[in-house]
């Protein structure tokens, strides 16, 4: 692909992703307010958006086995744990914003337990094997992941088990 249609498409596939995301929140806000039908529509524009990113992943080839896809994913994880969070979370500490920190502590604390899993189930995938897996709980306070049962306390942010989402 042409260098700069590349660039465009990765900087469409952000946007997008973004959106998703944004109007996802703002769909259980307006849930949170009373407001149903408003809820959604941001859903159902959200999944537009999924499909607008989902078309510009695939148009950048960014979509192959999943024993490669597991391999990027880990690349990323990986890199939010050892560079971009620490060297974000220091410039929050410098200037004193604490709500950029813990939000960031939590993210960075999930990441390392998420390339971990993920590295167990590509070595899997690269053999052509699926992984046994139980059910997987994810604290909706800051992210923590585990296999199994909701602990009573979450490690990272001592949220109730009440507060555990399982898949
Ligand atoms: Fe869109
Ligand atoms: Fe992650
Ligand atoms: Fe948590």
């Amino acid at each position: 692909m042409r260098k700069m249609t590349e660039t465009d498409l990765a900087a469409a596939f952000a946007g997008e992703s973004q959106a998703h995301m944004r109007y996802k929140i703002f769909a259980e806000k307006a849930r949170e307010e009373g407001l149903p039908n408003i809820a959604r529509l941001f859903e159902a524009i959200s999944y537009a958006e999924q499909v607008h990113a989902t078309n510009h992943l695939r148009a950048l080839s960014g979509v192959n086995t999943t024993a490669d896809n597991l391999g990027v994913a880990i690349g990323g994880e990986n890199f939010e744990v050892d560079e971009m969070y620490p060297a974000y979370m220091a410039v929050a500490k410098l200037q004193d914003e604490k709500g950029a920190v813990l939000s960031m502590h939590y993210a960075l604390e999930a990441e390392k337990i998420h390339a971990s899993m993920y590295e167990t189930a590509r070595q899997s995938a690269v053999a052509k094997n699926d992984i046994a897996l139980g059910t997987v709980q994810i604290c909706s306070v800051c992210g923590y992941t585990v296999e199994g049962d909701a602990p009573d306390k979450c490690p990272i942010c001592a949220a109730t088990k009440d507060k555990f989402r399982s898949f």
